[in-house]
């Protein structure tokens, strides 16, 4: 497993980049800087070596772009928690405001921007764990929490990604990834073309303004929501129904079926490259978000990245379940483990 300098943080701490592969050529990095996905690169059916998520070259770029979140671990409460508090044990729990009156990812200094240590290199399995200590009140969430998260790159081209966690006391804990896809390369510009399949017969509407789930479960049915067969991600994306207006596009909360198995959440699919993307998590949700916020600046190698330029797939607790009683609690008593996984496999059929 190689390891280089990535570059530091603003206190001058050295961030690292590891380079994980297998036997088939696929690499996968990941940097201790938010133990994030800087690159996973996959042989195309024409024989070009894609790099299929955005990202950038060194730690101090991800510092200046961290509301874009590229590739990185989001905790402690992954989405969004409304009017930025939190009731636990009669207790409130006040967040940052960081997403109009809500908190969005956490915060703006949450562990997605924090460097983690290497807890170990397993070089057999071909994964890396990460570890990171969120202290008492640290971005407003109670109890001490120790956070791991274990990558590895599979013989068959999958990245596999599992979280744990465990809180001295009564918290919440809602981790995920936050890799922005782009199946003809993260230089590929739009993703509109790319076909896309969710295995959600319903997703979570959100309130007009602050992206807020109103605790609605909509069929798809009939909406541009409907993913249930591929379908070209723009397509519905301009279409004026009110969903889609509210969040610029994609944003929103699909609620999967998989009774808390580790199963498929969603495939996606794009035509010129022939890669094939297969996704599966054990959480009850999966947001789509198709990048409708990334603003024109340069990523990795020089390339523009802008709007829709990659779609996340980010497995999860539905948004605001600490404080949506119809939701699926997110809640993680004191000494409680923690676990949750996310798998994103390519392949070229
Ligand atoms: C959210 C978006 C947000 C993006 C980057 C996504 O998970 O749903 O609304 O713009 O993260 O912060």
């Amino acid at each position: 497993m190689l390891k280089q300098s990535f570059g530091t943080d603003t206190h001058g701490r050295e961030a690292h980049l590891y380079t994980l592969a297998n036997a088939n050529g696929t690499q996968l990095k990941v940097t201790t800087l938010g133990a994030a996905v800087v690159s996973f690169v996959f042989r195309d059916k024409n024989k070009i070596m894609r790099d299929i998520v955005l990202g950038y070259d060194k730690a101090e770029s991800y510092i200046e772009q961290g509301g874009y979140y590229f590739g990185a671990t989001v905790g402690r409460y992954a989405n969004r928690i409304s009017g930025a508090k939190l009731t636990i044990g009669g207790v409130e729990y006040a967040l940052e405001a960081n997403s109009e009156t809500n908190n969005l990812h956490s915060g703006s200094n949450g562990v997605s921007h924090k460097i983690w240590d290497v807890e170990c290199m397993n070089e057999e399995q071909n994964s890396i764990t990460m570890k990171i200590e969120s202290g008492d009140l640290e971005q407003g969430f109670p109890g001490t929490m120790q956070i791991k998260v274990t990558f590895t790159l599979t013989d068959d081209d999958a990245v596999r990604i599992d979280y744990e966690a465990v809180s001295d006391k009564d918290t919440v804990a809602n981790f995920t990834n936050h890799s922005y896809f782009n199946l003809a390369g993260h230089d590929g510009g739009f993703v509109g073309s790319q076909k896309l399949k969710i295995y959600a017969d319903a997703f979570t509407p959100v309130t007009p303004t602050g992206s807020i789930p109103t605790g609605e479960l909509r069929p798809v049915a009939g909406t541009p929501f409907d993913f249930t067969q591929f379908k070209e991600i723009g397509k519905e994306i301009n279409d004026t129904y009110d969903q889609l207006t509210y969040t610029k596009g994609y944003d929103h909360n699909f609620v999967l079926k998989n009774g808390g198995r580790l199963e498929l959440m969603a495939e996606a699919v794009c035509e010129s490259t022939g890669i094939h993307l297969y996704a599966y998590t054990d959480r009850p949700g999966v947001q789509l978000y198709a990048g409708n916020f990334i603003a024109e600046h340069a990523g990795k190698g020089g390339a523009r990245y802008g709007e829709r330029h990659g779609f996340c797939l980010e497995a999860q607790c539905f948004p605001d379940a600490v404080n949506n009683p119809a939701f699926e609690t997110p809640l993680l008593k004191a000494g409680e483990v923690y676990t949750a996984a996310a798998v994103y496999r390519l392949a070229l059929d």
